[in-house]
C-alpha cells in the first residue's frame, strides 16, 4: 500500500515510517513541523536506504490536504497529526480542538473525495479516564478529563460515525499506552521542543545533564513502591502494531476495530528510573514531590485483543527501552538539528 503518514515526522510517526517501509509499503509523509523537524527525513533515508517523500503541509488546511491527495496516489492513511501535551491542552483548549479535530476533518474530506477508505488513528489510553480498574480493555466506556483527552474521544467518535455512513470504510482506533524508546540506530527518537512533560524524555535529559534532577510526582500511591505505575511500550513495538493494524484492516469484516497497544505489564516510575541508571551506568538524582493533578496511580493494557487479532506482541523489555533511549539521547544531546 502507499500510505499517507500524517504527522510522520514526529516521534511515533517516524518510527512507523521505518516499519512500513521494512514491510514493503510505500510512504508519503505530511507534517507541519509544529512539533518535529524536517531533519528527520535524512535520518529516515539513512535507516531505510530509500528516498522519503515528505510534504510540509498544514493538515488543517482543507485545500492543501486535498491537493496532496491529488498529487500523490494514496491507498491508506495513518493519522498521527495532533497536539499531545495534556497540560498545554488545559491552558489552550481552542488550539487543541481546532488542530486535532481540524486535521481529522481535512483528512476525512480528502479521503471521501479521493475514494480512500482505510484509516488508522492514533488514539490513547487516556480515553479510559479513571475507569476504576488498573487493567484497561477495549470494552470499557470512554471519557476524558482534559481537552487533549476529549480530542481523542471525539476523534474516535467521528471515525465511528463516518464509518457508519460509509460501510466501505475500514477504521482502526489504536489506543497507545506509554510509548518510550528509540530506533536502535540512535538516529531517530523523541525530541521534545520544550521541558519534557513525560517521564522517559525527562529522565534522559537528567542523564545527559540538561536537567538537574527528576521530580517524581507522588511517592505515596498504593502501588508496589509508592510511585505511579504505567505500561511503557517500546516505540518500535508500537510502530509494528500500526503495520499489523493496517494489514488487518485489509481483511476485516467490520468497519471499525479498536485495539490497545501495550505490553500488559505495569512498571513503576522508580523501576523505570533504575533501569535507566543501568543503561546509562550512572546514578540519577531524583526527589519525590507532590502528586501531579489528574494522574492515576496505576494502569496498564489488556493487550489480548491485539495479540490475537493482529498476531502482534510487544517484544522489547524495559531495559531495551532505556538502552535505546539513552543511545538516542547521547548521540543527539540537543535533539535533531534545525
Ligand atoms: N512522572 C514523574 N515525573 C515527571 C514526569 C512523569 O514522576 O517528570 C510520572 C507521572 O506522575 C506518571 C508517570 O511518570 O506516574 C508517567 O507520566 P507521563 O507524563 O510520562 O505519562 P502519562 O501516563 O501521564 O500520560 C501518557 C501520555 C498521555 C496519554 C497517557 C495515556 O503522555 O498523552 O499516557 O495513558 F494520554
Amino acid at each position: 500500500m502507499r500510505v499517507l503518514v500524517a504527522g510522520g515526522a514526529g516521534y511515533i510517526g517516524s518510527h512507523t515510517v521505518v516499519k512500513l517501509i521494512e514491510a514493503g509499503h510505500d510512504v508519503v509523509i505530511a507534517d507541519d513541523f509544529s512539533n518535529s523537524k524536517p531533519a528527520v527525513r535524512e535520518r529516515l533515508e539513512t535507516i531505510t536506504g530509500r528516498k522519503i517523500t515528505m510534504h510540509a503541509v498544514d493538515l488543517c488546511d482543507r485545500d492543501a490536504t486535498d491537493h496532496l491527495f491529488t498529487d500523490e496516489k494514496i491507498d491508506a492513511v495513518i493519522h498521527f497529526a495532533g497536539f499531545k501535551a495534556v497540560g498545554e491542552s488545559v491552558a489552550k483548549p481552542i488550539d487543541y480542538y481546532e488542530n486535532n479535530l481540524g486535521t481529522m476533518f481535512s483528512l476525512l474530506r480528502a479521503m471521501e473525495r479521493h475514494g480512500v477508505n482505510i484509516i488508522v488513528f492514533s488514539s490513547s489510553a487516556t480515553v479510559y479516564g479513571d475507569a476504576g480498574t488498573s487493567v484497561m480493555h477495549e470494552e470499557l466506556a470512554t471519557t476524558a478529563v482534559n481537552p487533549y483527552g476529549w480530542t481523542k474521544v471525539m476523534g474516535e467518535q467521528i471515525l465511528r460515525d463516518v464509518a457508519n455512513a460509509r460501510p466501505q470504510m475500514r477504521v482502526a482506533l489504536l489506543r497507545y499506552f506509554n510509548p518510550v524508546g528509540a530506533h536502535p540506530s540512535g538516529l531517530i527518537g523523541e525530541d521534545p521542543s520544550d521541558v519534557p512533560n513525560n517521564l522517559m524524555p525527562f529522565i534522559a535529559q537528567v542523564a545527559i545533564g540538561r536537567r538537574e534532577k527528576l521530580n517524581i510526582f507522588g511517592g505515596d500511591y498504593d502501588t508496589k513502591d509508592g510511585t505511579g505505575v504505567r505500561d511503557f511500550i517500546h516505540v518500535e513495538d508500537l510502530a509494528t502494531g500500526h503495520v499489523a493494524a493496517l494489514e488487518a484492516l485489509g481483511r476485516a469484516d467490520e468497519p471499525v476495530k479498536t485495539w490497545n497497544l501495550g505490553t500488559g505489564n505495569g512498571v513503576s516510575v522508580l523501576e523505570l528510573l533504575h533501569a535507566f541508571e543501568r543503561a546509562a551506568d550512572k546514578k540519577l538524582p531524583y526527589e519525590i514531590v507532590a502528586r501531579r493533578p489528574g494522574d492515576l496511580a496505576a494502569y496498564w493494557a489488556d493487550p489480548s485483543l491485539a495479540n490475537e487479532e493482529l498476531r502482534w506482541h510487544a517484544t522489547k523489555t524495559v531495559d531495551d527501552m532505556c538502552v535505546d533511549t539513552w543511545r538516542w539521547q547521547k548521540n543527539n544531546p540537543d535533539g535533531y538539528p534545525d
